[in-house]
C-alpha cells in the first residue's frame, strides 16, 4: 500500500503559544480522504491530536481546514488527489482551540448579526413555489453549511477583524431578496457599512474554496448594487422635493472631491424603476432564474459579467494590471477599428472589445463602451478611474456601476458617486464610411 506524509500542525494555546508541524507517515487505501488520514494518525500513531468531524459526509462543515494551503472539507478531500505530502493546519482568521480545532465563535457572532433567520411579514406562512423566479434567484446560496472555509480564505476578514465576511453576507442576500422578509430594513441597516458590503473588494477568494460552489462575492454585488440604488433614488426624491443639496451620504462624498463638484447628478427622467423597494438587478433575476444554467456556466456568465471581456483568466490573476488605463507614452497608436457603427444600438452604450497594440510588438484585449447619439459618437473606456475594475452600464439605472468600491458614472462619463477622481476615460474617435475608429484616451 502506498504511503503518504501527513504534517500537522500543533498547537496548544493553554499550554504555550509555541507551533510546531509533526509529521507521519499513514498507509493510504483507495479513496481514503484526510480526514480518514487523519482518524489512522489517532487510532496508530498519536492519540493527542485534535481535530473536529460530525456528518464526514460534507454536510455539517466542522471538518473545514486549510490543506495543502487552500481551506477544504477533510471528509471530501481525498489522499490521493494531493500527492505524496499533505500539509493540513486550521482555518485562518479564527482563535485555535487546538491543532486543527479553531473557535468558530466570531464567524458565528458576524453571521448571527445580520439576522441569518426569516421574518415573515404576517403569521401564515407565505409560499414561494419551488421553480418560481424568486426562488431560482437565490437557490444556489442557500447551499451555505457555514463551515468558515471562506471567512479563512478572505483577505478582508484578515485586514479588518470587524468585516462580517462572505458567509454571513451571503445568507443577508439569501434572506433579503426574499419579498416576504418583513425585517428587510433592519438587515439592510446591518449589512449596508464599512465592516459590510462595503469592506468586500471582489477578491473571490471566498468562491475559490467554498465547498458547496457558493460564489459570496456574487451575493455581496448584488447587495451593493441595492445600496447604490437605493441610495441614488433618497437623492431624486431630495431633488425633485425642494431642488435641494444631494443627501448626507453623497454630500460627504461629494467634499471629497473639488473635482465632482462641478458635475452634476444626472439621472434622467424615464422609468428607472428607483423607487421600489428591491431593484436586485433584473438582469441578474433573468440570468439566475431564467435559464437553468450549470454551476461552473453560472460562475463563467458571473464573471464575464462583472468583467466584460472575453477571458475570466486575467481576472483572476488581477483586474488592475490588465485593464489598468494605457499609458499617453503610447499614444502613437494607429487608428483601430471597432467595426461598423451601425451595429450599435442608439442610446444605449454598447460594449466592445479591440485588441490595443503596444510598443512591444504585443498587444492587450480592453474592454470600452460604444455610445452613439443623434450625431455624436462617444467611446468610454471600460476600466474604473479609480482602481480600474470593469464598470458595467446598469439600463434601468442609466449608470456605470463600478463593482469593486460602489464607483457610479452617469451616462456621460461623469462621476456620480464612490472613489473615482475623474470621469471615464474617452478615446478619440471617428467615423469613415460607416466605420468606428478610435485612438487614444481623451482625459476629460
Ligand atoms: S459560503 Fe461556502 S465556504 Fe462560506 S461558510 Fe458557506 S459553505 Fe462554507
Ligand atoms: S465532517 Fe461534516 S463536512 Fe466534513
Ligand atoms: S475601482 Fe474602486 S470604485 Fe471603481
Amino acid at each position: 500500500m502506498p504511503q503518504v506524509l501527513i504534517k500537522v500542525f500543533r498547537c496548544n494555546p493553554k499550554i504555550s503559544t509555541e507551533t510546531k508541524w509533526d509529521t507521519f507517515y499513514v498507509e493510504t487505501y483507495k479513496n481514503m480522504t484526510v480526514l480518514d488520514a487523519l482518524f489512522e494518525i489517532l487510532r496508530a500513531k498519536d492519540a493527542t491530536v485534535s481535530f473536529r468531524c460530525s456528518c464526514r459526509l460534507g454536510m455539517c462543515g466542522s471538518c473545514a481546514m486549510v490543506i495543502n494551503g487552500k481551506e477544504r472539507l477533510a471528509c471530501r478531500t481525498k489522499v490521493a488527489d494531493l500527492g505524496d505530502t499533505i500539509t493540513v493546519k486550521p482555518l485562518n482568521n479564527l482563535p485555535i482551540i487546538k491543532d486543527l480545532v479553531v473557535d468558530m465563535e466570531p464567524f458565528f457572532q458576524k453571521y448571527e448579526s445580520i439576522i441569518p433567520y426569516f421574518i415573515g411579514k404576517d403569521d401564515e406562512v407565505a409560499k414561494t413555489p419551488s421553480r418560481s423566479p424568486a426562488r431560482r434567484l437565490i437557490d444556489d446560496m442557500l447551499d451555505c453549511i457555514t463551515c468558515g472555509a471562506c471567512y479563512s480564505a478572505c483577505s478582508m476578514v484578515a485586514f479588518d477583524k470587524e468585516y462580517l465576511g462572505p458567509a454571513a453576507l451571503n445568507r443577508a442576500y439569501c434572506l433579503l431578496a426574499d419579498d416576504r422578509d418583513a425585517a428587510f430594513e433592519e438587515r439592510f441597516r446591518r449589512i449596508n457599512h464599512e465592516h459590510g458590503i462595503w469592506r468586500c473588494h471582489t477578491q473571490f477568494d471566498c468562491m475559490e474554496v467554498c465547498p458547496k460552489n457558493i460564489i459570496p462575492t456574487w451575493s455581496i454585488q448584488q447587495l451593493k448594487n441595492e445600496a447604490v440604488l437605493r441610495g441614488l433614488s433618497r437623492y431624486r426624491k431630495i431633488e425633485e422635493g425642494r431642488g435641494a443639496p444631494m443627501g448626507e451620504e453623497m454630500a460627504g462624498r461629494q467634499q471629497r472631491n473639488n473635482q465632482r463638484e462641478k458635475q452634476k447628478l444626472e439621472i434622467n427622467s424615464k422609468g428607472h424603476g428607483l423607487e421600489g423597494k428591491r431593484n436586485f438587478s433584473k438582469e441578474t433575476t433573468d440570468e439566475a432564474s431564467e435559464k437553468a444554467v450549470s454551476r461552473k456556466e453560472f460562475l463563467k456568465k458571473v464573471a464575464l459579467s462583472l468583467v466584460g471581456i472575453t477571458s475570466i483568466s486575467p481576472l483572476l490573476i488581477g483586474i488592475r494590471s490588465t485593464l489598468s488605463p494605457v499609458t499617453v507614452s503610447e499614444a502613437k497608436q494607429p487608428w483601430i477599428s471597432l467595426g461598423d457603427i451601425n451595429q450599435y444600438e442608439e442610446g444605449k452604450p454598447t460594449l466592445t472589445t479591440f485588441e490595443h497594440p503596444l510598443k512591444s510588438g504585443k498587444s492587450i484585449r480592453r474592454s470600452v463602451y460604444v455610445l452613439r447619439e443623434s450625431n455624436e459618437v462617444v467611446v468610454y473606456d471600460a476600466a474604473c478611474t479609480h482602481l480600474g475594475c470593469p464598470v458595467r452600464w446598469n439600463e434601468e439605472a442609466q449608470m456605470f456601476f463600478s463593482p469593486c468600491h460602489g464607483g457610479v458614472f452617469n451616462k456621460k462619463g461623469e462621476v456620480v458617486a464612490g472613489p473615482p477622481p475623474r470621469p471615464l476615460d474617452r478615446y478619440e474617435c471617428e467615423v469613415r464610411n460607416n466605420e468606428l475608429f478610435i485612438k487614444d484616451f481623451l482625459r476629460a
